[in-house]
C-alpha cells in the first residue's frame, strides 16, 4: 500500500490533502499553505514549459529547411488553411489538457485560499489564543484574553493557533508579519479577523503595510514566539496570569515588556 508519509513533500502534502489524511482537506500553518501553492505552481509551470519548449524545438528541427525540396512534401498554398493530420485531434487534445490543468489549478488554489481565509478547524475551539490588535500612530497594542496589554511586542506560544482581531485607533494601518504570512487591515470602527501559527520559537518582525503618517516606516514591532511552557510562565509573570484587575501589575509588566 502507498505510504503517503514516505513520499517527498512536494507529492506527500497535496496527496495528504486530497485524501483527507491531514484531518481535513487542508491543514497546517499559512506558511506551509503558501509554500505548497508556490511549489505546485513551480513544478507544474516547469513541467508544462519543458513540454512546450521541447515540442517546439523538436518541430523546428524536424521541419527545418534542408535546401533540397524534391516536391514530395505537401505544403499549404498561400490563402489555404493547413489541414493538419487527424482532423484537429492535436488541437482538441492540447485544448483539452490545458483546460483540465487550468480548472484543476483554479480549484486547488481556491480551496487553499479558502482555508487561509477561514482558518483551521481548531479556530472554532478554545484551543487558540485570542489577541486583540490595535494599530495607532505609531504603535501596535496587543490585548490578551485577561485584558492585559503589551506594546509593539506580541508574545505567543509556538505551534498554537493564534486568532487576531485587528482594528485601528486613528487612521488606516495594516498589521503584517511577512515571515508568518500574516496581513490584516487595521481600520477604525471595523474589525478584521485573521489567524496564524508560528511553528518555531524565535522573533518575527511586525510591520505596518499602510502609509499612515510620518511615523509609518518606524511603526514596527516584534512577534516573540516562545515554547508553550515558557509562554505560560511569561503570561503568568508578566501579564499576571488570569487576573485582569491588577492595575499596578499592568504598569510594571508594560514597562518590563517594552524594555525587556
Ligand atoms: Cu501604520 Cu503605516
Amino acid at each position: 500500500m502507498l505510504q503517503i508519509s514516505n513520499l517527498p513533500d512536494v507529492l506527500a502534502v497535496p496527496l495528504a490533502h486530497a485524501t483527507g489524511d491531514s484531518g481535513g482537506f487542508w491543514a497546517g500553518s499559512r506558511v506551509e499553505v503558501f509554500e505548497e501553492i508556490f511549489l505546485v505552481f513551480l513544478v507544474l509551470g516547469t513541467l508544462v514549459g519543458t513540454v512546450v519548449i521541447t515540442y517546439m524545438l523538436y518541430n523546428a528541427y524536424t521541419y527545418r529547411a534542408s535546401g533540397s525540396d524534391d516536391g514530395t512534401v505537401e505544403r499549404p498554398q498561400l490563402g489555404e488553411l493547413p489541414t493538419g493530420e487527424g482532423g484537429g485531434k492535436k488541437l482538441f487534445l492540447s485544448f483539452g489538457i490545458s483546460a483540465v490543468i487550468v480548472v484543476a489549478l483554479v480549484a486547488y488554489a481556491y480551496t487553499a485560499l479558502l482555508y487561509v481565509e477561514q482558518g483551521p478547524a481548531e479556530i472554532e475551539t478554545d484551543d487558540n489564543l485570542d489577541v486583540e490588535v490595535v494599530g495607532g500612530q505609531f504603535y501596535w497594542q496587543f490585548t490578551y484574553p485577561n485584558g492585559e496589554t503589551t506594546m509593539d511586542e506580541l508574545v505567543i506560544p509556538a505551534d498554537q493557533v493564534i486568532s487576531l482581531e485587528v482594528t485601528a485607533a486613528d487612521v488606516w494601518h495594516t498589521f503584517g508579519v511577512s515571515e508568518l504570512r500574516v496581513k490584516a487591515d487595521a481600520i477604525p470602527g471595523q474589525t478584521d479577523e485573521t489567524w496564524f501559527v508560528a511553528e518555531e520559537p524565535g522573533e518575527y518582525r511586525i510591520e505596518c503595510f499602510e502609509l499612515c503618517g510620518v511615523g509609518h516606516s518606524g511603526m514596527d514591532g516584534e512577534v516573540v514566539v516562545l515554547e508553550p511552557d515558557e509562554f505560560d510562565e511569561w503570561y503568568e509573570e508578566e501579564l499576571g496570569g488570569d487576573d485582569p484587575d491588577d492595575d499596578d501589575d499592568e504598569a510594571d509588566s508594560l514597562s518590563e515588556v517594552a524594555h525587556g
